[in-house]
């Protein structure tokens, strides 16, 4: 059993994190997305993983997640030239893949379930493709299935109009080799890509064994912002627990569970967990509250935060409107130039939203 990691595409709903970088590495409780997927698939007792990469973000990616020897894998990072679609995805990836079965995960993806269980029902069964739907509330926003009450799949449509049920596809799949034949049958949709959904139809028009599960735990696709800061709170919600590495002086409280990475400075402040805070950070006079994570080497001084996702390296600096849902990026200053400042000074990039609640 293999795994093909998708983590191309373009990430168009996150900008402007995603001008500059993968959507995948966008940290969720301070560990990329994407790393999230790995350990998943690792604790399945999958280790040879192959990984999807486009050529703007792919060196990034290549450079961060690296050979797979921190989580006990073996990763072969495989080029898809354009974003043609999750099925031109495995096309690419057809010679890494050969004739195993594996399983596909979509590396902006995370959920609740641990993945032993699906995997053991789709080896037991023989099963050409085992699928994962969840009940949505607008399933318009993803490939949608309509099954009988045995759990068979009679339909599969992509990002439908008129959703034939409320259930929606999860980006995590396990295929036999004969969705390969499948995808040589298939046409670009309408929007231009090779779609999955519309291979796994053929399987299901071809009478093979296609089967889903319906999962019951949360799972979040980490396509918007506000996606991300809900992963962002359960991951520190359910995973977090509590180390304190770095310093806090004497005037300073952390408060239930809080992890404080090596060479950070917390002064005057207090943290309300669950809150986790990278390494060589510098916090001063601030309340941190709960479900937040602040990013290695960023500096935050009179500041009131909760909810909210830092990036590294971004300054945040006498704010005392309480900053909530809210995403920093990368090296963003914000800050106030006088005592009582009469005006508000922007420099912002493309597709920024700036909302004063
Ligand atoms: O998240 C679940 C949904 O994922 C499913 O319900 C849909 O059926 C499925 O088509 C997919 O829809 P999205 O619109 O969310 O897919 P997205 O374009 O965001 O791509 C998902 C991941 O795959 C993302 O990490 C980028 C990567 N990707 C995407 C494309 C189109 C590639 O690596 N190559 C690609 O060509």
């Amino acid at each position: 059993m293999k795994a093909l990691i998708l983590s191309g595409g373009k990430g168009t709903r996150l900008r402007p994190l995603t001008y500059t970088g993968a959507k995948q590495l966008v940290p969720v409780a301070n560990k990329p997305i994407l790393w999230h997927g790995i350990e998943r698939i690792v604790a399945a007792g999958i280790t040879d993983i192959g990984i999807i990469i486009s050529p703007e973000t792919g060196e990034e990616v290549k450079a961060k997640t690296g050979t797979g020897a921190r989580f006990g894998a073996n990763i072969t990072y495989i080029i898809q030239p354009e974003p043609a679609g999750l099925a031109d995805a495995v096309k690419v990836a057809r010679d890494f893949l050969g004739n195993f079965p594996f399983i596909m995960y979509l590396g902006d993806n995370l959920i609740e379930n641990q993945l032993t269980p699906f995997l053991e029902t789709f080896k037991q069964q023989h099963l050409d493709a085992l699928i994962l739907l969840r009940p949505v509330s607008n399933p318009s926003a993803f490939g949608v299935a309509k099954v009988d009450a045995k759990g068979r799949v009679l339909q599969l449509v992509e990002k439908p109009k008129q959703p034939p049920s409320n259930l929606a596809l999860v980006g995590i799949y396990f295929f036999s080799s004969a969705i390969h034949e499948a995808i040589d049958q298939i046409q670009p949709s309408a929007r231009g890509e090779l779609e999955i959904t519309d291979a796994i139809q053929r399987l299901i028009d071809l009478q093979k064994a296609v089967e889903a599960r319906i999962i019951e735990g949360w799972w979040i696709d980490t396509g918007k912002k506000d996606d991300l800061l809900e992963a962002n709170r359960i991951i520190l919600d359910t995973q977090l627990t509590a180390d304190i590495k770095g310093e806090l002086d004497s005037q300073s409280k952390a408060i239930g569970r809080v992890q404080i990475g090596s060479g950070t400075k917390v002064i005057n402040s207090a943290i309300r967990g669950p809150v986790i805070v990278g390494s060589n950070c510098y916090i001063e006079n601030c309340f941190i509250g709960p479900y937040t994570s602040i990013a290695d080497g960023v500096v935050l001084t009179e500041v009131d935060l909760e909810h909210s996702v830092i990036l590294q390296d971004a300054k945040i600096r006498g704010i005392h409107q309480r900053i909530v849902d809210s995403v920093i990026g990368q090296r963003s200053e914000l800050g106030v130039a006088s005592q009582r400042p009469k005006a508000i000074r922007f420099m912002i990039g493309d597709d920024c939203q700036i909302e004063l609640a």
